[in-house]
């Protein structure tokens, strides 16, 4: 009998990595919890039962005999799941809530990175309006404004000038925009360089690190428009060399590794490193607990070997065995409701996408239509179009030949994925 898996989460990550697993000869069965009527097209099962409520969760994953649990978003991981799954002897990939605040506090990451030598931009914390607006005067611009706490990606402002960064902090703590995570802040050195995400599968000081990939982080074309969760992502980024990748192995995923250990709060799950390949090296922009969306949209497609094997391992204490492709590229465009991410309309009608054995939709923000088997957009990202081709011109040229015939109105997508790669 293959394994059954329980998979938390509702985006097009918990998509991918349910199918996946799905793909993979030992499992049987998966269930995403709360999931998406997009993903039952591909055999994953959904269940409405509420993530918060860790005691339900318990009662169905040892009712159903499912083997264990992956937990997909942050805030589960935040509210301490992984630690009340263990407490009721489940297994679940991901990290307790003391090893999940890598991603949920920006302070206590950087007090880490400070202590472990690992390289980040420079940083100040505060807590209060009128030393943040003396500090950024001083400083100048560009410099970089962060809500502590979690913004879903939101929480940033990349200001090039005194002026922004001044208006930031106050929306922050006068607006109070972002609620109790804008309780504090940090203001960092502005990194100049190209962004790329590394991340690993991690047990401990043991990590198996994935192929790179690279985000696109602006709503609009050539990076234009405000911050959103990502808008599309390729792998791998070609024109960061190897060397680069080792280095950030080395003097970041390693050490880091290392420094959750020596604090006394291990991590195991999988750790995202969002990086900058400076003049000087790479540096962090910022870790997350968990995979990337839309990174692993075109990460998981290169695993070549089998997920819930690897990952059974880590959970049971052996040594896992992941492996990737390296041919070719992967590629993928995000389709957003109009207004995403300011000012969200909901309610587009979600046309049926033509996909061929080189090509997936994976579906986040949707629920069911009023026609049979028909979906409507009922957030801000809504579907993720993943291709793999030989080259990332052939894979730009193969997911715009799918999308830009595509009847979308109250719908839109950025043009341009992949053209950094290109340059
Ligand atoms: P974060 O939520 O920390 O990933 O930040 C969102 C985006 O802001 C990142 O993807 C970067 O594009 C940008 N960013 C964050 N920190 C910096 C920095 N120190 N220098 C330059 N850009 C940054
Ligand atoms: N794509 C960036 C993130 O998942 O945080």
């Amino acid at each position: 009998m293959g394994s059954k898996v329980l998979v938390i989460g509702s985006g097009a990550r918990e998509h991918t990595i349910a199918y996946t697993l799905l793909k993979s000869p030992t499992v049987d069965e998966v269930t995403v919890i709360p999931g998406n009527p997009g993903m039952e097209r591909d055999g994953i099962k959904t269940s409405q039962l509420s993530v918060t409520n860790h005691a339900a969760l318990n009662d169905y994953v040892k009712d159903n005999g499912i083997d264990w649990v992956f937990v997909g978003p942050e805030v589960p991981l935040m509210e301490g799941i992984v630690d009340d799954f263990a407490a009721a002897g489940i297994k679940a990939f991901g990290p307790n809530r003391a090893a999940a605040q890598i991603e949920g506090s920006k302070d206590f990451a950087k007090r880490l990175m400070e202590k472990y030598d690992i390289p980040t931009a420079a940083y100040r914390t505060f807590d209060e309006l009128a030393p943040a607006e003396a500090y950024v005067r001083e400083h100048g611009a560009p410099i970089v404004v962060k809500a502590d706490g979690l913004a879903a990606g939101k929480g940033v402002t990349v200001a090039m000038d005194v002026e922004s960064a001044l208006k930031a902090l106050e929306d922050i703590f006068v607006d109070h925009r972002f609620g109790a995570a804008g309780a504090k802040v940090v203001i960092e050195d502005f990194l100049d360089g190209q962004e790329f995400s590394l991340m690993s599968f991690v047990d401990g000081e043991n990590f198996w690190p994935m192929p790179i990939s690279q985000d696109h982080k602006r709503a609009y074309d050539n990076d234009e428009g405000p911050n959103t969760g990502g808008m599309g992502a390729y792998s791998p980024v070609p024109q960061i060399g190897q060397d680069v990748v080792d280095t950030a192995i080395e003097t970041i995923v390693r050490p880091m590794c290392k420094a959750m250990v020596a604090e006394g709060v291990p991590f195991t799950g999988i750790l995202y490193a969002g990086l900058i390949a400076t003049a000087d090296g790479p540096k962090v922009i910022e870790f997350n607990a968990r995979f990337g969306d839309p990174e692993t949209e075109v990460v998981l497609p290169r695993l070549t070997s089998d997920l819930n094997a690897g990952i059974t391992a880590i959970l049971e204490g052996r040594t896992p065995e992941f492996t990737w492709t390296d041919k070719g590229a992967t590629l993928g465009v995000v389709l957003a409701s109009d207004g995403y991410p300011v000012n969200v309309i909901k309610g587009a009608h979600v046309p049926s996408i033509p996909v061929d054995e080189d090509s997936h939709v994976y579906y986040a923000g949707v629920e069911a239509g009023s026609e049979p088997g028909s979906l409507v957009a009922d957030s801000g990202r809504v579907l993720f179009v993943q291709v793999h081709a030989d080259s990332i011109k052939a894979a730009q040229d193969k997911v715009y030949g799918i999308i830009d015939k595509l009847e979308i109105p109250g719908m839109f997508y950025r043009h341009d994925i992949g053209a950094k790669a290109l340059k």
